[in-house]
């Protein structure tokens, strides 16, 4: 029963977005609860609205003082868990980080979003300290630009890499149907390819990103091989 917490302290990084992503492909197959954090309630909206997968659950009743509550009752309810939480480097993200089984840490591709993405790697670091565990990570580039990889974008991904970061090989592009969810609150495989432009495309990178995560979880749960 995978959790899996996004976080960055940056608004408009694509926490909500690419939890939202991954929470409708996971559904696709088993059920899956978003425990929507941010006081506005994005995905909550979203849920609102028409054809909401019924593996989809958005739960939005999780604070500082009932968050690892709240976590473990959705672990008990659905195997997959997600947490998408607002900006703040608060006491919060390091308890929705202490019950991870996988934190993804979306930034996008310029030098001064990665510095806020350093701000939520050593959140991940100070968790680990605290309960003397690993806690499995990706950092998670988003919106790019699905045609020219920019030097800027393949500059920054070389650094992570160097700085023995673990990153994402799949980047979340920059598409309209990624927007398109939250002004339309449909799921991305009831867009209307009408309304939006290549639903296609958005669909095979959302499909190529859940199959990494799953990919990351799956190493993760297995025992280490001795060195
Ligand atoms: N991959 C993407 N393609 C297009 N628009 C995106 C993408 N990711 C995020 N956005 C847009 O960027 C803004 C911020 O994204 P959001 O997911 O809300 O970030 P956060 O939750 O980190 O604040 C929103 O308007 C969202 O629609
Ligand atoms: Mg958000």
């Amino acid at each position: 029963m995978p959790t899996i917490v996004f976080v960055s302290p940056k608004g408009g990084a694509g926490k909500t977005t690419s939890a939202l992503v991954l929470a409708e492909q996971i559904a696709r197959s088993v059920p899956v609860t978003v425990i929507d954090a941010d006081p506005n309630h994005p995905i909550k909206t979203w849920a609102d609205g028409p054809n909401t997968p019924a593996n989809l659950t958005v739960v939005s009743n999780a604070d500082e003082e009932n968050m690892i509550d709240v976590i473990e009752e959705a672990a008990s309810r659905t195997p997959f868990v997600i947490v998408d939480l607002e900006g703040t480097a608060a006491k919060i993200v390091l308890l929705a980080v202490s019950q991870a089984d996988l934190v993804i840490v979306p930034t996008q591709g310029s030098q001064l979003d990665a510095a806020q993405a350093s701000r939520a790697l050593r959140v991940i670091k100070q968790q680990e300290k605290m309960s003397r565990r690993a806690v499995p990570y990706g950092v998670l580039i988003t919106r790019t630009n699905p045609v020219i990889r920019t030097r800027t974008t393949s500059h920054l991904a070389n650094a992570f890499r160097e700085a023995g970061i673990d990153l994402f090989e799949t980047e979340l592009h920059e598409r309209e149907a990624f927007k398109a969810l939250f002004a339309f609150n449909q799921p991305l495989s009831h867009l209307d390819p009408k309304d939006v432009s290549n639903v296609d495309k958005a669909v095979a990178n959302a499909e190529a990103y859940a199959a990494e995560v799953i990919e990351l979880l799956r190493r993760a749960s297995q025992p280490q091989e001795a060195a």
